[in-house]
């Protein structure tokens, strides 16, 4: 290309970057997003996707360092989960599930319940996180009615949670900033600490920490177990909240209660599930067995908006009855089990088995736990790193030996996201934890430069404090 074809070329891009952003800001109201603040400055609008890497209107490469907010698997542009939407969309795109059923979601219902740990037999499907959880809440509630225990109609959380935005998941969720101002439209509930050592003033050891925890839930079942439908928990990383990882004993011993209780247990792997914590879903790591589990994000490889709640054949039973008995699940969105969603998550699937991704991720997995040690940990305004797997939490404080943190309107971690933007990655932070979760296709390489980019951009703003 000659120079003068370059600069037009440059000169277009610019114009359509440009006329993207300011079209943006006309129309469109982002998430969680403070639009007065958006709207000063320029958009950076994504156009198109290649493996791990995300494109913009100008032709930049960024590496994909969140997977498109917890969503992508294998990469994007699969050749594979591509090629299954279109042979879907020359099929069928979408028919309802209400009065009718569908080969892609019977075929990912029954894959869905062979992968998942044993004991759940039964999908509904949704389309989103907070679907999945609010089924999961209204579920748990109908089904101790339809037993006829219908004082059990409260829920237990753990403190930090996320489990979404809908009004049942805000209820059972613990995050003050995202919830206070719903909170006149929320259901109350219990809610109890999760074993996170890091700011706990009691301090100790880990397992100090966890045995605490684990007596105040004791305390809490044993005196209103009666009362309680079920508890709710993300398995492992208290995700939203700042990647707030738990040992995995606590897990267990949640489990051990709620069947000590009479308790059903609620375990949300919506962001933790396929694959991100090392193994399928996080439950396998201490071969636990809840009575329900929400699913989403992953689920499609992310590529579609598809969730599911899965549920043991004992809460099932307990919706079948005459009609007259009005004991059916009065619930259902209208693009329930969409079937190019269900082909995409089936092919994100085989994709997984054929590519044997789950075994491939050990390797990984190690390989960011060192760098993080080598290069991260030594920083001055790094207090803490959390890892589960492929999920990190990095958290800047202002004071690394106090742990005290850097004042809200800093915004710092804020900053060294929008610096990693200069050095090609994208990320997104919760407060100031940098988050890190990198597609399970990312090369090691990849994975170095991931690493080698925080640091950087982390001494970038931190340097000059
Ligand atoms: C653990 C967990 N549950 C539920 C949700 C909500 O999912 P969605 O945003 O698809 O509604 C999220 C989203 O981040 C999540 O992390």
């Amino acid at each position: 290309m000659k120079i003068n074809e370059k600069q037009t070329e440059a000169a277009k891009r610019q114009s359509t970057e440009s006329m993207w952003s300011s079209l943006d800001k006309s129309f469109v109201w982002h998430p969680f997003t403070q639009m007065e603040q958006w709207n000063q400055s320029n958009s950076l609008v994504i156009e198109s996707g290649e493996g791990n890497y995300l494109f913009d209107t100008e032709g930049n490469r960024y590496f994909d360092g969140i997977s498109s907010l917890w969503t992508n698997v294998h990469g994007h542009n699969h050749p594979k989960i591509n090629q299954a939407i279109i042979n879907q969309a020359e099929q069928i795109a979408h028919c309802t599930l209400l009065g009718l059923a569908s080969p892609p979601s019977i075929a990912l219902a029954q894959r869905l319940v062979d992968i998942t740990p044993t004991g759940l037999s039964k999908v509904f499907y949704s389309d989103s996180g907070s679907s999945a959880v609010e089924i999961a809440i209204k579920m748990a509630f109908q089904y101790w009615k339809n037993r006829g225990q219908t004082q059990k109609t409260k829920f237990v959380s753990l403190k930090n949670a996320y489990h979404g935005d809908t009004l049942g998941a805000v209820s059972v969720g613990g995050i003050d900033l995202f919830h206070e101002v719903f909170s006149p439209l929320l259901f109350s509930g219990f809610s109890v600490t999760p074993p996170y050592l890091y700011r706990d003033p009691l301090g100790g050891t880990e397992q100090e920490c966890c045995n605490r925890a684990v007596l105040e839930l004791h305390e809490l079942l044993e005196t209103n177990h009666q009362s309680i439908a079920a508890m709710i928990v993300e398995p492992l990383v208290q995700g939203a909240a700042g990647m707030l990882t738990y040992a995995s004993d606590y897990l267990r011993k949640v489990s051990e209660l709620c069947k000590e209780f009479e308790v059903l247990l609620i375990v949300d792997e919506v962001a933790t599930g396929f694959g991100r914590t090392g193994t399928m879903f996080a439950c396998e790591h201490e071969k636990i067995h809840p009575d329900l589990v929400c699913l989403a994000k992953g689920i499609t490889g992310g590529y579609l908006p598809l969730a599911a709640t899965l549920v043991t054949d004992e809460i099932y039973a307990m919706f079948l009855a005459d009609p007259s008995e009005d004991k059916q699940f009065f619930h259902g969105h209208t693009y329930t089990g969409n079937a190019l969603a269900a082909a995409a998550a089936l092919a994100s699937i085989q994709i997984f088995e054929d590519d044997d991704v789950i075994t491939n991720l050990a390797p990984k997995i190690q390989l960011i736990d060192k760098e993080l040690t080598e290069k991260i940990k030594p920083l001055s305004f790094v207090g803490d790193i959390r890892q589960c797997g492929m999920m990190v939490g990095i958290e800047l404080v202002r004071d690394k030996e106090k742990a005290i943190s850097f004042a809200c309107d800093e915004l710092i971690g804020a900053q060294v996201c929008h610096k990693a933007r200069d050095y090609g990655v994208i990320l997104r932070p919760l407060g100031d934890v940098i988050v890190l979760m990198p597609p399970l296709s990312s090369t090691k390489d990849e994975l170095v430069s991931l690493i080698d980019t925080v640091a950087s951009s982390i001494l970038d703003i931190t340097g000059s404090m």
